[in-house]
């Protein structure tokens, strides 16, 4: 099938080459000319594993291109994603100025019958509105042609995106016209070989569910790291806790691990975003307001956890100043360098207010935290884990990559003068960590606060 995706962020981009993949002909269009000339030359402005070399297969394959011609992906698509940028406004609302523009662009160039499909994450009732805008740019040329504008929402995790849009739990499709309906059957069919994955639904009731699976999985982070302060307080482990209570199906283990708050381009965002939604319809939505309340105090918890170690009680902070600490993990999780929302920034940022230094290290998001930062005294980004160690007062991790979970304590002991490991990410047995002759700290463990 012919299809254009507007938009080559991240979703765009993971939407398109692996569309083309599975032998659909994808054209993705952006207004960003320096983006879409570098995609030609196969630059991927993302680090997403598996994504460089399905684009650079499916451009030489000739099934993939890159425009920056809006008319050219209009004509092209039979089938058009729109799937730019959804940023979060003053408020928190989704700003829609970016999907609604694509929407006019199509309505003023198309010449035939087009299903849009919204692939971007927005708000009930976004598909209404991107119909009116087309409809809008039909009358004002005077043409008159049919479309369906189709709610498609992405379920990718940054990481692991790619093998998400191939090998999806469900394709979600929020239409009531038979024909898009059967259109987008066509557009999955290789993805729903096996067993059946798609479910169609109304369209809004295909938009919340894209805002509903987010805020409930930001709901189990905050709620366990709720019952990580408080296992904190009355002498438990949540480790244990979460052991505990996932063995229970209706439980499960997945997405209840305690940590220094979840970051990322989607959940705080989504969060506030069907907060401030439930707010225009009149209703005060008390769990996601919680939600997002304990995840911006828990982006804080590890900067309280140092406070604790050097002494510091009040807001005189000064028992930092001139400290250094080494800092493992940028990105706000592994195996991406994005660093949107990520807690690293929260605490980098409370150790600098404190006068103190980071010598900080991670796997991919180095270049994004230079960009981010610039040049500062009081930050030096270190080109390995262990030159982050050197000459550091203590160890901080923030970020769980793989090669900072078996690392050579003796060697941290040696390096940080003040031999004391505050973990982000519950990494560690803390007897183990003690038998190194570490002081360590970790998110909602009593008997690592205590001992420590
Ligand atoms: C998320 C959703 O998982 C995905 O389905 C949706 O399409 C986009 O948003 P992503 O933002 O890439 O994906 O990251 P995810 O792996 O879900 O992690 C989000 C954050 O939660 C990270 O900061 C992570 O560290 C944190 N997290 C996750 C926890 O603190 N505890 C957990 O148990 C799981």
């Amino acid at each position: 099938m012919k299809i254009s995706i507007f938009g080559t962020g991240y979703v765009g981009l993971v939407t398109g080459s692996c569309l083309a993949d599975v032998g659909h002909d994808v054209i993705c269009v952006d207004i960003n000319q320096a983006k879409i000339d570098g995609l030609k030359q196969g630059i991927i402005p993302i680090y997403e594993p598996g994504l460089d070399s399905v684009v650079k297969s499916n451009v030489a394959q000739g099934n993939l291109r890159f425009t920056t011609s809006a008319q050219e992906a209009v004509q092209h698509g039979e089938v058009i994603f729109i799937a730019v940028g959804t940023p979060p406004d003053e408020d928190g609302s989704a700003d829609l100025q970016y999907v609604m523009a694509v929407g006019k662009t199509i309505g003023e160039l198309m010449q035939s019958y087009k299903v849009v499909v919204n692939k971007s994450t927005v708000p009930v009732g976004t598909a209404d509105k991107v119909t009116a805008v087309i409809s809008q740019a039909l009358e004002g040329r005077g043409f008159n042609a049919e479309f369906d504008v189709v709610s498609n929402p992405e379920f990718l995790k940054e990481g692991a995106a790619v093998a998400d849009f191939m090998r999806p739990d469900r394709i979600v499709i929020g239409t009531s016209s038979a024909f898009a309906e059967g259109v987008m059957r066509e557009v999955y069919a290789p993805f729903n070989r096996n067993h059946e994955k798609i479910i169609v639904m109304d369209v809004r009731s295909s938009e919340l569910t894209k805002y509903a699976a987010n805020c409930m999985l930001a709901t189990k982070i905050s709620f366990m790291n709720e019952m990580a302060n408080i296992a904190e307080r009355v002498g438990a482990d949540i480790e244990n806790v979460r052991r505990g209570i996932g063995s229970d199906p209706r439980i499960g283990y997945h997405f209840i691990y305690a940590g220094c708050g979840y970051g990322g381009s989607c959940f705080p965002k989504d969060v506030q975003a069907l907060a401030r939604t439930a707010g225009q319809y009149g209703y005060d939505s008390k769990i996601l307001n919680a939600v997002e309340a304990v995840n911006d105090k828990q982006k804080t918890k590890l900067f309280e956890l140092i406070c604790k170690h050097y002494g510091i009680t009040g807001t005189d902070t000064s028992a930092l100043k001139g400290k250094t600490f080494a800092l493992w993990g940028l990105a706000f999780k592994p195996n991406t360098d994005d660093m949107r929302e990520a807690p690293s920034r929260v605490l980098m940022e409370a150790l600098w207010a404190a006068g103190a230094t980071v010598k900080a290290y991670d796997p991919e998001a180095m270049d994004e935290t230079q960009r981010i930062y610039g040049n500062r005294a009081d930050l030096v980004l270190c080109g390995t884990k262990e030159a982050a160690l050197n000459a550091a007062d203590a160890l901080i991790i923030c970020t769980e990559w793989k090669n900072f979970r078996a690392p050579d304590f003796t060697v941290i002991k040696e390096s940080v003068a003040d031999q004391v490991l505050f973990d982000g990410r519950n990494l560690f047995d803390p007897a183990q960590v003690y038998r190194n002759g570490l002081a360590y700290y970790a998110i909602g463990r009593a008997d690592s606060i205590k001992q420590a």
